[in-house]
Order: C-alpha cells, then structure tokens, then sequence
C-alpha cells in the first residue's frame, strides 16, 4: 500500500509504488484493506480493523529514469561496473581487506549444509554458489527450485543455513518456502535488492545486494549482484571455519576488488556482439554450452534468450551433449560455447568440436586469447583474463547483450516481455 496526497496506491511491490510515493504499508497473509481516496483501512483475517506500521523508502537516484539509454534493460547492464563496485565497497573494510559480514544465524563452524533457494535467474546464482562453496569450503551444498522445494519432503535440519535468494523479495514460491523453514524453525538468510520487502522481512538475517532499482523484467544487474554477495559470504564462512588458506584468501579479495574493471571493459566489446545477433534470426533454436563454472551461464544465458527474443534456447552442460541434445544440432545452428581457460577447458573445447562436426555455427566466449576465428569459430568474444571463480560474472555480459540485441532486431519489448511480470507473487 502506497500513500499519497488525496490518493492511494497499491501494488505487489514497492518499486512499483517508488514513483508515486515513499511511504507504504505491507498487507501480510489473511490481511485486506479497504482503499479510499483520502484514506485506508487495514483489517486482519478475523475481520478485526488493524494499524499497520509505514515505512519510508529509500531514495534511490535515477529511479525512473533511463537517462540516454533507449531501455531499462540496456542501462542496468550498463551499470553492472558501477553497482559491483558499490556492493564491493559496503561489504569490504578497506584497510583490512575483511568481509563485513557477522552474526550470521549459524556460526559458520557449526554449519552442517548449506541450501540455496530461489527462482529464475536468482536460482542460476545458487546454482553457481553452489560449485563455489564445493571449491571453498568443507560444507555440504544443495541449490532448489523454490517452486519444488516448498511442496518436497524435505529433511529440515536445525544445523543447516537456508540461503533464499530473490531480487524482489516478493516472489511467492520463494518466500513460501522461506516460511516452510520458519514455521520449522531452522536458520535462514535471505540474500534480497530490496530492503523493505517481504522475504527481508521474514528472514532471520539479510544480506543486500545494493544493486539499486531493477525496471527491466529480465534481471541483469540483480544477477550479479546476487552473485557477488553470495561469493562474498562464501568467503567469509570459509575463512571464519579456516577452510581457506589465509594468503589465497587475501588474493582472492584482491582479485575481486579489480573485478569492477574488468566488467567495464568487457561492457565496452557490446558492439562486438551486434554482429552476430543476426544470426539468430532466423534459428529454430539455440544451445549454450559450458562446464562447471559456465554451466549456470549458460542455463541463463539461455533464460535470457528464451525471456527477451522467444527463441527457443537450451542451457547445457558440455558434458551431457551426447546424451541427447547432439541430436539437434544441424547445419547452421548457432550454438554458444563458454570456454575461459579452466580445468575444464580443454573438455569443454572437445564438445565444441563435437558441435562443429556436425554443422552446428559455434560462438565462443573465452579469455584465451589465442583461439582465432576461423570457418568452424564463426564468431569469438574475449573476456579479459582474471582468476577462474571470477569467469561468471565476466561471461554473463555477452550472454546478456546477445540476448538483448536479437530482441531488438526482432523488435521485441526489451523492458515488458510478452506473459511476464517482474516480481510473480502468485504460484
Ligand atoms: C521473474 C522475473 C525473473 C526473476 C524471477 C525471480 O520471473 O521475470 O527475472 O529472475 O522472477 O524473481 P526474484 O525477484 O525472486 O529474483
């Protein structure tokens, strides 16, 4: 519920209401209101008239405003420098190159398993915490579907952290399963871009993700951020439960610190992929292909195809190609390989030749700057070179600006995708 001067708004979520006012009130489950011009009333599920608390927003800059950018969609991807950097500042102390994160649910020692929940792009960020607390940490991992956890005979555990991950804070499966683990009474912590909203409101600990607004139905910029709070609290546990030797821990902040950097280059190659976006014109399908780290790329870079240009495209584990999906590949097909120099590169590269044999048209996004172009590679985008764990959050941008610019050739509506909603607060 969003107040004004002799009119009152309502809408599922409070950046909806950011533009009208900064002052609202949340329904909470059972609750209705009765809204009128010069007032509202709230009345719980007996019936019985309640007060409800208003909140002020937070005053975000630019909170409407696409400033030069033809979009939503292309300013956030825009910003993706900026908005780590400012997420990177809240969370490290400078001087002592420490996480600021403490009084976690669970003292990091005494956490038995960790599990990851979200929907959408949010579940593709646990999914990648998910191979990043195998490397970093002695803890057991799960990453679920909110939608599937929530209805699961799930075995809650009383040492184990429930991570619930979602830019709006809205979602409903997402925030029904955040109350399944309530009513259990296990820990949780909920890793949200918007403050005020109800998943921050139920869980017992809440990380932001400062990303600032997301008005593009397609999160970009969320996606990063959701990834860089979850590295950075992963980091934390490790070096708290001494998982992590001290010296690469210190690189690895260190690294992290030029990360900011490397994502603005990498946002200065967006000519670099309008070249190819026309290739996906006229494509019955696509495939992203990547192993380990760049597998949950490629699930959203998949995702971000399927939401923004309605081509149908799949996001594949390298590995699994034989197992059915090699069958689709025909003359011609674009198929999108994530390959940076890793442990798995040289697997990954062996699909890809796999791919190439039998006519499929491979797009490679790789830091390896000695691959060139040639009549199997119809196209290659180089990421700057930094440490492996940090690939995701290079590889995502062209992915996005792929998306985005077949979407535009298609004359798609960037910002308002067809039969999607930003935050879905209904199953
Ligand atoms: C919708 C949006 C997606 C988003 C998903 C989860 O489907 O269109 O972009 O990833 O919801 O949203 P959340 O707010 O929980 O991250």
């Amino acid at each position: 519920m969003g107040y004004g001067h002799n009119e009152n708004f309502i809408g599922s979520d409070s950046y909806a209401l950011k533009t009208m006012t900064n002052k609202i009130s949340y329904l909470d489950d059972g609750d209705f209101c009765l809204l009128y011009e010069e007032k509202v009333e709230f009345y719980n599920f007996q019936k019985k008239k309640i007060n409800k608390e208003i909140f002020e927003l937070s005053q975000d800059d630019n909170i409407a405003d696409k400033g030069d950018f033809k979009d939503f969609m292309s300013k956030e991807i825009d910003e993706q420098s900026l908005s780590t950097k400012k997420c990177i500042n809240e969370y490290l102390d400078k001087t002592r190159n420490e996480i600021n994160i403490y009084n976690l649910p669970i003292e990091p020692k005494k956490i038995n398993k960790i599990r990851l929940i979200a929907c959408g792009t949010a579940y593709h960020s646990c999914l990648i915490a998910k191979y990043w607390i195998e490397e970093f940490t002695s803890i057991d991992v799960d990453a679920d579907i909110a939608s599937e956890f929530r209805y699961r005979n799930v075995k809650l555990n009383k040492n184990d952290l429930y991570i619930f991950v979602s830019q709006s804070g809205e979602t409903a499966d997402t925030y029904a399963a955040l109350e399944k683990c309530k009513i259990n009474k296990v820990k949780t912590c909920g890793i949200v871009n918007v403050v005020e909203s109800s998943i921050a409101r139920l869980a017992d600990f809440v990380l932001p993700i400062h990303a600032g607004p997301e008005i593009g139905v397609a999160s970009t910029k969320a996606f990063l951020g959701q990834m860089l709070v979850l590295y950075l609290l992963i980091l934390k546990i490790s070096k708290e439960r001494d998982d992590i030797d001290f010296d690469e821990y210190k690189k690895m902040i260190l690294d992290l610190k030029k990360l900011p950097d490397f994502i603005k280059e990498t946002l200065s190659k967006q000519n670099d992929i309008q070249v190819i976006a026309k290739d996906f014109i006229t494509a019955k399908g696509t495939m992203y292909l990547g192993r380990g780290y760049s597998y949950p790329i490629a699930m959203e870079g998949a995702l971000k195809l399927k939401e923004l240009s309605y081509i149908h495209a799949e996001g594949y584990a390298a590995g699994e190609m034989k197992h059915g999906p090699l069958a689709l590949i025909e003359d011609g097909m674009p198929v999108i390989v994530l390959a940076p120099k890793d442990r798995y590169y040289e697997k990954t590269i062996s699909n890809m030749q796999e791919v190439i044999a039998r006519g499929g048209k491979v797009i490679m996004i790789t830091d390896d700057a000695s691959t060139t172009m040639n009549e199997n590679i119809r196209f290659k985008f180089q990421i700057p070179k930094t440490n492996s764990t940090l690939n995701s959050f290079l590889l995502t941008i062209p992915i996005q600006f792929l998306a985005y610019h077949v979407a535009l050739l298609k004359n798609c509506d960037i910002d308002k995708p067809r039969n999607l909603a930003k935050s879905v607060t209904v199953e």
